[in-house]
């Protein structure tokens, strides 16, 4: 197949850490053809979207090692349709500019994208988690998104823990998330006005969240490829941090699902299907819900070296897959 990973520039990659070169490296490995691009080269030429790629050249032997996959990796240079790809895998960094997917909705109908647009539209902010529909309260923790500070204020003196989580609606690896105290109620008018107003070009909407009992002790990130678990870990937050992202100095450590976790999994998985977010890692703590990363989520490399597995594998049988199926269907059409 032909494969292209728009995602953040290959000189950024971590070839010991990176989750996308794994994934890359395997699809190489397999014979497909793999290019990569960055949203700054998307380009619209007489209405069609083409992208200056770095396609990588076919070596006669591709290096079992990933960092000296990565050292001898030889390109090619072009601009290329994208719609002569099979599959286009979104793996950039947050935060997402919108207009990737405006040029990406000019070819939705042609390749398969993961995650899909509509579905990258409406999951690219802690929105979709707060506004899952969970009528008894068992998948996400109260959750209240608002820019009205007196309403914030309101919940927060009416809440029944001391403790509540405040969070950037658009925020990414730990940024901006901090534990707020009913006890320290003197500062968090100001907290509520910077994290709202701080930014002078235009206001910011914050999340309230309940504070999950046990979050001291580390989330679990899952990974969910098609609707289903592929693979977990448990974050640990650093010594005084009520994070556990990796990037704000969390550990990791082995982790087995509890019958609750993957409850949990097969609801949210079969929404994401349905919302065409094949490919996302989720965030839970007891059991609950907080965040589902939908674009270039990472942690593949510390989940096989915890297991002794190779979750790329299931992610190029996966996608082999899609595109055997999207075969089928063309020649039955014909
Ligand atoms: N409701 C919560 N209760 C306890 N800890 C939380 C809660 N929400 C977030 N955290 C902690 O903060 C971290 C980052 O929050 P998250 O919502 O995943 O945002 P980000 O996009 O920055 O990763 C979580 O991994 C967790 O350790
Ligand atoms: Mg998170």
């Amino acid at each position: 197949m032909k494969i292209c990973f728009i995602m953040y520039p290959w000189t950024r990659i971590n070839p010991k850490q990176d989750s996308s070169i794994r994934i890359i490296h395997e699809m190489v490995l397999r014979g497909h053809e793999v290019a990569i691009t960055h949203p700054s080269n998307l380009t619209i030429r007489d209405s069609v979207t083409l992208s200056l790629c770095k396609t990588i050249i076919r070596a006669d032997k591709v290096s079992n090692s990933i960092p000296s996959f990565y050292h001898s990796v030889k390109f090619k240079e072009e601009m290329r349709p994208l719609k002569d790809f099979d599959v286009i895998f979104m793996r950039d960094n947050p935060p997402l500019d919108a207009l990737v997917l405006n040029f990406l909705d000019s070819i939705k109908d042609d390749v398969f994208i993961l995650n899909a647009v509509d579905g990258l539209r409406e999951a690219n902010n802690k929105i979709y988690t707060a506004a899952y529909y969970d009528p008894e309260r068992e998948l996400i923790p109260a959750t209240h998104v608002s820019k009205n500070i007196d309403y914030l204020l309101r919940i927060i003196e009416e809440s029944e823990n001391d403790k509540m989580i405040m969070k950037p609606l658009d925020g990414f690896g730990g940024s901006g998330v901090i534990v707020i105290e009913k006890s320290a109620m003197h500062n968090i008018k100001s907290l509520l006005d910077f994290y709202i107003n701080g930014n002078k070009e235009r206001s910011n909407y914050v999340i309230l969240q309940e504070y999950v009992e046990g979050a001291e002790k580390g989330d679990v990130r899952v990974l969910m490829l098609n609707g289903e678990p592929i693979g977990a870990l448990r974050r640990v937050p650093a010594k005084g941090d009520a994070r556990s992202n990796i990037s704000a100095g969390g550990s990791v450590e082995k982790y087995k699902l509890t019958k609750q976790d993957i409850s949990l999994c097969k609801k949210v998985g079969e929404k994401l299907v349905r919302d065409g977010i094949y490919y996302a890692g989720l965030d839970i703590i007891g059991g609950k819900l907080i965040e589902v990363n939908v674009l270039s989520p990472g942690t593949i490399k510390d989940i096989n070296k915890l297991n002794n597995v190779k979750l790329q594998r299931k992610i190029a049988d996966y996608l082999e897959g899609v595109v055997a199926d999207i075969e089928v269907q063309k020649e039955a059409n014909l």
